[in-house]
C-alpha cells in the first residue's frame, strides 16, 4: 500500500489537500454564507438555544478542540472551551442542558472520550461528535455529528485527520455563527477562506525542501519550545507534541505571553524555539518576543507570513499562505507535521509506530 511513500505518516501528510477538500464538499451553502451540517440532528432552533458549547477529545483531538473552541467563540460568539477527556471522565463534570458538547475523535474508539460522551448522555446533555471512522463506537453513541471523510488513518501521529477536524471547526463555527450575530459578508469571507485551503495546504506542502533543512537543525536539538499566542497555542501545543511523539526531542508548548513569566529561565544556545508568528493584530508583541529569545542566546524558527516583517531578526522563517485570521491555524499547523516526520526521519525512528504510543487507547 505504501507505493513511493516512505511511511504512512508522509503518505497521509501529502493526501492533506485531498482530503481537506472531502471535507468541505457538498456543505458549504453560497447561497446563504453557511455551512450545510444536516448531520448535526439539531434543528436551528435547538442550535440557537445553546449558551455555552464544551469540547472534548484527546491528544491531538484534544488541541484541534482547542482551534474550535477559539473559532466558535470568533465566529458564533458563544462561549466555548476545550477539555481533555481524560480529564473531563475523572472530575464529575457539570453537564448543564443548554451546553452543546463536541466530541472530536479520528478513531472514535478512544476509550477516554467515549466515556465522556456516555457520562454526558447519562445526565441529559446533547453531544455532538466529530469523527473520522464511520460507524465507531462513538460515531454510534452521539446525538449527531459532523463525519471527517479523511479516509483510514494509519500513523500515530495524526495529520489529515487533525486537518479535517480543524475544517469541520471551521463549518461549524460559521453554521453557528450565521445562525446568530456572524453577517453575510463575513459568512462569505470564511467560506471562500474555507475552499482555498487545500490549495494552500499544497503550497506549505510544495516548500517540503526548506523545511527539510530546518528539521535537521531541530533534529541536533535536545530542547524545544513552540511558542504561540491566542489562536496559535494550540498550534504550539499540537506542534510540541508531534515532534516529542516522534522524534523524542524534548518539547514543550507555552503561550508566547508566558515566556516571560517562567520558561525564558531556560533560554540559552541550545534551546531551540519554534515561534508561530502569523500577520495579525499581534504580530508585533510575537515578533517582541522572539527578539527576547534571540537576545538570550536561543536559536528561533518562525511559521509566519510573507508579509510579517522580521525586523532583520537572525531567525530561519516558513512563511504559509495567509487565509483569513480565524483559519490560520489550519494553515501554519502543517510545518509542524513536516518538521516532526523529517526530524523523526533524519533521527532514524520507526515514524509510524513510535515507542509507548498506541493509534487509539481503547483501555482505561
Ligand atoms: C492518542 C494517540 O492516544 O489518542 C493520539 O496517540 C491521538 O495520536 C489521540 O490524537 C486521540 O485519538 P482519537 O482516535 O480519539 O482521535
Amino acid at each position: 500500500e505504501l507505493t513511493g511513500h516512505q511511511h504512512y505518516m508522509y503518505k497521509e501528510m501529502l493526501e492533506q489537500p485531498e482530503k481537506a477538500a472531502a471535507v468541505i464538499r457538498g456543505r458549504l451553502d453560497d447561497r446563504f454564507a453557511t455551512a450545510r451540517l444536516n448531520g448535526l440532528n439539531l434543528t436551528p432552533k435547538e442550535l440557537r438555544a445553546f449558551r455555552r458549547v464544551k469540547i472534548l477529545g484527546c491528544g491531538s483531538a484534544y488541541y484541534v478542540g482547542q482551534i474550535g473552541a477559539q473559532l466558535i467563540e470568533d465566529l458564533a460568539r458563544i462561549p466555548a472551551d476545550a477539555e481533555a477527556a481524560s480529564e473531563f471522565r475523572y472530575r464529575n463534570p457539570i453537564i448543564e442542558p443548554d451546553t452543546l458538547y463536541v466530541v472530536v475523535s479520528q478513531s472514535g474508539e478512544t476509550a477516554d472520550t467515549a466515556f465522556a460522551v456516555s457520562e454526558i448522555k447519562r445526565k441529559g446533555g446533547t453531544v455532538v461528535g466529530v469523527v473520522n471512522a464511520v460507524g465507531s463506537t462513538i460515531a454510534r453513541e452521539v446525538h449527531g455529528g459532523i463525519y471527517l471523510h479523511a479516509g483510514p488513518e494509519i500513523a500515530v501521529a495524526s495529520t489529515k485527520a487533525l486537518t479535517n477536524m480543524a475544517m469541520a471547526f471551521g463549518m461549524l463555527a460559521l453554521h453557528l455563527g450565521r445562525l446568530r450575530d456572524l453577517s453575510f459578508a463575513d459568512g462569505e469571507r470564511i467560506l471562500t477562506a474555507l475552499k482555498r485551503i487545500p490549495d494552500q495546504i499544497q503550497a506549505v506542502l510544495d516548500d517540503e525542501a526548506h523545511i527539510i533543512d530546518l528539521a535537521k537543525r531541530l533534529a541536533k536539538t535536545q530542547n524545544a519550545f513552540y511558542i504561540g499566542r491566542v489562536r496559535q497555542y494550540p498550534v504550539a501545543r499540537e506542534g510540541a507534541q508531534k515532534l516529542k511523539e516522534i522524534s523524542y526531542v524534548h518539547a514543550e508548548a507555552y503561550p508566547t505571553s508566558e515566556l516571560k513569566h517562567g520558561p525564558l529561565a531556560l533560554i540559552d544556545p541550545s534551546m531551540m524555539t519554534v515561534a508561530v508568528v502569523p500577520d495579525d493584530e499581534l504580530t508585533d508583541r510575537n515578533v517582541g518576543a522572539v527578539q527576547q529569545v534571540l537576545a538570550r542566546g536561543g536559536e528561533v524558527i518562525a511559521i509566519t507570513h510573507a508579509s510579517v516583517d522580521l525586523q532583520g531578526l537572525d531567525v530561519a522563517r516558513i512563511d504559509v499562505p495567509k487565509s483569513e485570521p480565524e483559519l490560520d491555524p489550519i494553515l501554519l499547523i502543517i510545518p509542524t507535521q513536516l518538521l516532526a516526520y523529517h526530524a523523526a526521519l533524519t533521527l532514524g525512528y520507526d515514524i509510524d509506530k513510535p515507542r509507548n504510543l498506541a493509534k487509539s487507547v481503547t483501555v482505561e
